[in-house]
């Protein structure tokens, strides 16, 4: 049976009634790495790989929502939200918890909640099921939420219920992904432009490293506080900047005396990752990708040394691909501390190069490596 046949059949076993159901996909990115809080630039697309929430109103009063994956049950009422030891009903308390400051009444509902987004993998299942989560319940109780206001409240949710402070991409590529296209976002505007991932015989691959270091959401909220230290101080000589996107490497070096050193590199990793971007975007529309695949490894260079985001293992991945002559790029993806690389190889290697990568990482890291050959896919979406 496949996923979207099963969480409607635990649906209609548990609750006797007839679901709607909404996929919503976990995102790669191909360049633009801790750009999009600091108002700059991000190369995001949905993928293949996608949470499913199945809903139906209930008839007593009570929410009764079933994590399939965890086989866990969650009952609540909607008037009193509190956050949940459980950590994924969080997720939907969250977007509950927007729609009605929205001043949306929304009754209780009942919901199957599945999905195929490797947890942990830095491919944002949290994202993708907020967004699954609001849409489903547009759908259900015709509240009519806009795409982009969807994508806002579900950030907001993991800002201020989940206690995240992420930026926006995450759950713009979800919302807006496109079959074949990745998405050009400009986090400051949300100006948006599709373009096709055209890589003839390559094709996009993610190496899963099996961890997820404890550190990553501590970290990736003291580099939001670094970033913005950066912001403050130059804006007390440049009064217009109102953050990294408006700054320049000649700004910062001009003022560089001023700065606490790991702040200064901070802020430099972000204004030269934002500059990768804009000319790995030329690069693809030129249909340069061997170009494209060398910013991939100056993105990875910069998480490393400059942002400090990355680990050893995810250091360990994308030092192999580089001796590998099928392989044109390579990074680690996300926020860092764990998860994904993301890679370019050429389709006919993938397989054999997978095989010898994972015994040698086996050995090195003593985990099991993963591999996930995404496909690029259509965003949130109800689908029956
Ligand atoms: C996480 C966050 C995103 C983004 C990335 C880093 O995935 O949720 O908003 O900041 O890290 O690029």
């Amino acid at each position: 049976m496949d996923i979207r046949t099963e969480t409607i059949q635990l649906f209609k076993d548990r609750f006797q009634q007839e679901p709607l159901l909404v996929r919503s996909p976990g995102r790669i990115n191909l360049i633009g790495e801790h750009t999009d809080y600091n108002g700059g630039f991000v190369l995001p697309a949905a993928t293949d790989k996608a949470v499913y929430i199945a809903l139906g109103r209930s008839n007593d009063g009570k929410c009764h929502w079933y994590a399939a994956d965890f086989q866990d049950e969650f009952t609540t009422t909607l008037d009193v939200l509190e956050h949940s030891p459980k950590n994924w009903p969080n997720y939907l308390m969250g977007v509950i918890q927007q729609l009605q400051m929205m001043g949306h009444q929304i009754p209780a509902f009942n919901c199957v909640i599945s999905g195929d987004v490797p947890a942990g993998a830095g491919m944002s299942s949290s994202a993708a099921l907020e967004c699954a989560t609001g849409w489903g319940l547009s759908q259900l109780f015709d509240l009519k939420i806009e795409r982009l206001d969807l994508v806002r409240l579900a950030q907001r949710a993991e800002n201020q219920f989940v206690g995240l402070q992420c930026g926006i991409m995450d759950m713009f590529a979800s919302t807006f992904g496109k079959q074949h296209q990745v998405i050009r976002l400009d986090c400051r505007s949300l100006e948006y432009e599709y373009f096709p991932l055209e890589l003839g015989d390559y094709q996009v691959v993610l190496f899963d490293t099996g961890v997820k270091h404890s550190l990553a959401s501590s970290e990736y909220n003291n580099r939001r506080k670094e970033c913005e230290a950066g912001v403050k101080l130059l804006q007390q000589h440049e009064p217009h900047v109102e953050s990294l996107r408006d700054v320049t490497e000649e700004m910062l070096l001009k003022y560089q005396r001023q700065f606490d050193p790991v702040v200064f590199v901070r802020c430099m990793y972000v204004v030269q990752e934002n500059n990768r971007l804009l000319a790995g975007c030329e690069d693809l529309k030129r249909g340069d990708i061997d170009s494209f695949g060398q910013r991939m490894y100056g993105s990875h260079n910069g998480l490393r040394d400059m942002y400090e985001v990355s680990c050893a293992e995810l250091d360990y991945l994308v030092s192999f691909m580089k001796t590998e002559k099928n392989v044109l790029g390579a990074r680690m993806m996300g926020g860092g501390f764990g998860g994904c690389t993301i890679n370019i190889i050429k389709r006919t290697a993938v397989d054999e190069l997978f095989e010898r990568l994972s015994k040698a990482y086996q050995i090195a890291m003593k985990h099991e490596l993963k591999m996930y050959k995404v496909l690029i896919e259509d965003g949130t979406s109800q689908i029956n």
